[in-house]
């Protein structure tokens, strides 16, 4: 195994009041990146007061919308263009701080801006940013752990089906991170669900994909266990202030485990039904998480098995263990509200259909630039979790649509 590198923010602040870490941050202008959700809560208020108590001038970007298209970045960094932050602050849940995330990009290298979506992917990942402003990360939601990661996530929606795409550099990992439950805490039960069950999917995920490493397999086991004790109680009573800083920080630790680490099908598949049917990230995660899991179980067994272990599941063999395991994830989505069939989550049936064969079509080519994977037999391709076929992924999506899952071999 070559060596790896570990990244994360030089800073991270956390805890019950730990906003008020800003008003040291050193800086003269700050562009605030937000959602209008956010700012009606006045928290966008509270970060510019902190800030300008700290002598920094401030502006406010507020257009953010949940699965934040290109048009969204692009127009953040024309306000960046015009008002020449030192400092770019994004403040949300994963939508605002990946839309201030992109904007950075293109302020640091505004020759992007001129670029196709594809281009800019694949250059955003090269390119040198902290030339002009550093990027402090808030979160106000306890899930995408996007405060703390290398990747930002930004929709093409001129494409269909929509191109919801992540970058990721290590550039991309933001200075300084706060993480305040106290800014979580008025997350409604829905909201405090969805963006929890991601922030599980990052555990886990990660965990079964990443090879077994020291540094980030107990954050990953330990966030895990965090999330299915508390999820619960931050979505029963959004006032129990302990689960609230339980999650906040846990999402954040999954977010810097799937930062250094790996996601895969579990998002790939989610991020295609998430665009095309506007369901909150978390919740489309939540939808393909067992159904992904059964079909990695083949090349994956030993990861899902110890995954199991830690999370103190039991069973006669490695089988029954995983079955187990997904049956723990099924229950914490009834626990927490989230239907165990999409179909049960009040999308049309004919929506649906209407756009498997494409979606699923999408899913399957995202494999075409694999080294020599014509030469691969079903066997092996499963083996490294690849679908053999579009008709394959296409099972998996209906498996999640009536809330089954293929039958563990
Ligand atoms: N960059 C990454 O590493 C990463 C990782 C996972 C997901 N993502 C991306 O992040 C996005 C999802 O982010 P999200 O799940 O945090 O949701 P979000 O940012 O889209 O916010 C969802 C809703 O919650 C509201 N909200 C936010 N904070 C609130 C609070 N404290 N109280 C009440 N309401 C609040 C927002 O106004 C919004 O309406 C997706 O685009 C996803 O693909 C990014
Ligand atoms: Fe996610």
């Amino acid at each position: 195994m070559p060596y790896r590198r570990f990244v994360v923010p030089r800073t991270i602040a956390y805890g019950p009041g730990a906003l008020e870490h800003l008003s040291s941050v050193p800086a003269q202008r700050a562009m605030i990146v937000t959602d209008p959700g956010v700012r009606d809560l006045g928290l966008a208020e509270k970060v510019e007061k902190t800030l300008q108590a700290g002598n920094i001038a401030t502006t406010i970007f507020d257009n953010v919308e949940p699965d934040p298209s290109k048009e969204t970045a692009w127009a953040a960094f024309a306000l960046a263009q015009d008002f020449k932050p030192d400092i770019i602050v994004g403040l949300g849940g994963g939508s605002p701080i990946d839309t201030g995330k992109s904007a950075w990009v293109l302020y640091e290298n505004p020759d992007l801006a001129e670029k196709s979506f594809l281009e800019f992917l694949m250059e955003a990942r090269r390119r040198e940013l902290r030339k002009k402003a550093r990027y402090v990360a808030i979160s106000t939601t306890s899930g995408t752990g996007s405060e703390v990661t290398s990747a930002a996530v930004i929709t093409d929606r001129s494409v269909d089906p929509p191109n919801k795409a992540g970058f990721g550099s290590l550039q991309l990992v933001p200075d300084i991170a706060i993480a305040d439950p106290e800014l979580a805490a008025s997350m409604p039960p829905a909201v405090t669900a969805n963006t929890g069950y991601d922030a599980l999917v990052h555990a886990v995920e990660c965990y079964v994909l990443t090879p077994p490493s020291d540094m980030i397999d107990p954050l990953a086991i330990w966030s895990a266990r965090t999330i299915l004790e508390w999820l619960p109680k931050a979505v029963d009573n959004g006032a129990d202030m302990t689960a609230r800083d339980k999650m906040h920080l846990a999402a954040l630790q999954a977010g810097i485990a799937f930062s250094n680490g790996r996601l895969g099908m579990v998002h790939g598949t989610a991020h295609l039904i998430g665009a095309t049917h506007h369901i909150p990230h978390g919740r489309a995660n939540a939808f393909m998480l067992c159904q992904s899991f059964a079909f990695l179980y083949q090349g994956y067994r030993a990861r899902l098995v110890a995954l199991a272990t830690h999370l103190g599941i039991d069973g006669k063999d490695d089988r029954t263990k995983v079955m187990n395991l997904l049956a723990l994830f099924d229950d914490l989505k009834k626990k927490v509200g989230i239907s165990l069939a999409i179909k049960d989550s009040g999308l049309e049936e004919s929506q649906w259909q209407a756009h498997l064969g494409s979606i699923a079509a999408s899913y399957a080519a995202t494999f075409s630039r694999i080294p020599g994977l014509n030469e691969l037999s079903p066997e092996d391709r499963r083996a490294r979790g690849i679908p053999a076929s579009a008709e394959e992924v296409e099972a998996i999506f209906m498996h999640a649509w009536n809330g089954t899952r293929e039958e563990l071999a």
